[in-house]
């Protein structure tokens, strides 16, 4: 890979925050890191609940040079909500990177933007060691798998936390996944093992791998056949036998980086491809579609006939600059033929909508209520954030919502009641943060009326930024 000569190399001035609407308002990073205990709650938490909800999101630790662009720059912060016994404590910390570090004693963002075609930091500005390596971004999700916790980059290496989300390091998984893994890795609660996959810029482009139960490394990266360039893929599906990947057309091109160009490019003559990867590792099936993006998956399972379904919400391209025409979202059910090849298509619900959750004890298998952060159109939001959340049960077509007020919300994540196999009996849970960013809230909304909105709100006396993806992760797992 060759970089721009120093000389050849646009200088680069620092972003306008306040002009970014991913900067700035409830969006806008905190550069703090606390630790506050005792919080008032406004109704009740449930004493059996207790664990942690964290959240992970883009919140870049200097002003950003050259350009921003989300979700895909940043850094990582990682935000904690404790319930133990009723009571609510909230902390949130960086995801610490060897670039980061930099950056601190330097006291300034030294990565230029991905879109900014100012290429790597070379020798001079970063020292050897960093010199002409892109920087780790593990700001997108954090899940916990066979007691270790990730923060999760986009297709790169993760990074463990301990339990107090302190970054432990960079994780290689023993040197058996060195490339990396999705930020959307999926779980089965049937057997415990996660799958996951990783694209690249260089063959084989896209593989796939297993974690076992207890976190060994089971089926070692694997090449999904069929694939000759990288394409960008954000999240996947799993069934009970099968991994299913979505190659919409967003190619990645590191070199047109490197030599000042867009990274991306949105290709829709060459349509969307799906992969049907089976887990017993058999030869690959692929459909095509005509051209669409998805950032989410909401789940998929498979049917008695050999068909499958996908959850997904999608959208006709992927934005980011991208493409001048208008953009919808939509829910949509997909049952995939992989035996004919083809796909059919049915839209749950055409509407701003993002960050699609379920019950996870369901991943893999026929789930019931899907949960999504919408927009009511009351105002206009930036991409990323709701004022409503919305519940969909796609078997019947049934839809409730609650409207949040003032407050801006993201991904709602679902918590069970421990021991209770019913999802009537759990809850949902987010952050939510005032329009202006000066403080924030923890919702838990009950799972068997959610339409009512929170029975218990807790509420955080600092900002907690708009952000991406979060789990509960229970004290009892
Ligand atoms: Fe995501």
């Amino acid at each position: 890979m060759n970089a721009l000569p120093a000389h050849d190399r646009p200088a680069l001035g620092l972003v306008d925050a306040a002009a970014d609407p991913h900067l700035s308002g409830a969006f806008e990073p905190v550069v703090d890191e606390v630790e506050l205990p005792g919080l008032t709650v406004i109704g009740e938490l449930p004493v059996e609940l207790n664990g942690m909800y964290v959240r992970n999101g883009p919140n870049p630790r200097f002003t950003p040079l050259g350009s921003y662009l989300y979700p895909i720059d940043g850094d990582g912060m990682v935000h904690r909500m404790q319930i133990a016994d009723g009571t609510a404590a909230y902390s949130n910390r960086f995801v610490r990177t060897p670039a980061m570090d930099l950056e601190e004693q330097r006291g300034r963002a030294l990565w230029p933007g991905i879109m900014s075609g100012g290429g790597l930091p070379d020798p001079a500005d970063v020292g050897p060691d960093l010199a002409y390596v892109t920087r780790d971004i593990p700001d997108v999700n954090i899940v916990r798998h066979a007691g270790r916790i990730l923060a999760l980059a986009e297709s790169a290496n993760p990074f463990c936390l301990s339990p107090d989300v302190r970054t432990v390091g960079r994780e290689l998984f023993d040197g058996a996944i060195p490339l990396g893994i999705t930020a959307h890795p999926k779980i089965d609660p049937v057997t415990g093992e996660m799958f996951v996959f990783c694209y690249m810029e260089e063959p084989p482009y896209l593989t796939w791998s297993v974690l076992g139960p207890d976190g060994g490394v089971v089926r070692a990266p694997t090449p999904v056949s069929g694939v000759d360039t990288s394409f960008m893929i954000h999240d996947m599906a799993l069934t009970s036998t099968a991994v299913v990947l979505f190659l919409a057309p967003l190619l990645i091109d590191v070199a047109a980086m490197m030599s000042g160009g867009s990274p991306l490019s949105w290709r829709p003559e060459l349509g969307t491809r799906i992969a049907i990867i089976p887990r017993d590792g058999g030869a690959v099936r692929w459909v095509s579609d005509e051209a669409f993006w998805l950032w989410h998956t909401a789940n998929a399972f498979d049917l008695d006939d050999g068909r499958l379904v996908v959850d997904y919400v999608q959208y006709d391209h992927p934005g980011m600059g991208l493409s001048t025409l208008p953009k919808t979202t939509s829910l949509i059910r997909a049952t995939i033929d992989p035996g004919a090849g083809n796909v059919t298509r049915a839209t749950v619900d055409e509407a701003s909508i993002e960050f699609p959750r379920i019950d996870d004890r369901r991943m893999g298998q026929e789930h019931d209520w899907i949960a999504v952060a919408a927009e009511t159109g009351r105002r206009e939001l930036p991409h990323g954030t709701g004022d409503a959340i919305r519940w969909y049960r796609p078997s019947d077509g049934t839809m409730l919502q609650w409207t949040a007020d003032d407050l801006l919300l993201g991904e709602p994540t679902f918590a069970a009641r421990p021991g209770d196999p019913d999802p009537d009996h759990g809850w949902w849970m987010t952050f939510a943060t005032e329009p202006n960013g000066s403080e924030s809230w923890f919702l838990l909304v009950p799972a068997a009326d959610p339409a009512s909105g929170p029975v218990a709100r807790v509420r955080i006396p600092v900002r907690v930024p708009l952000g991406l993806h979060g789990n509960w992760l229970p004290d009892e797992e």
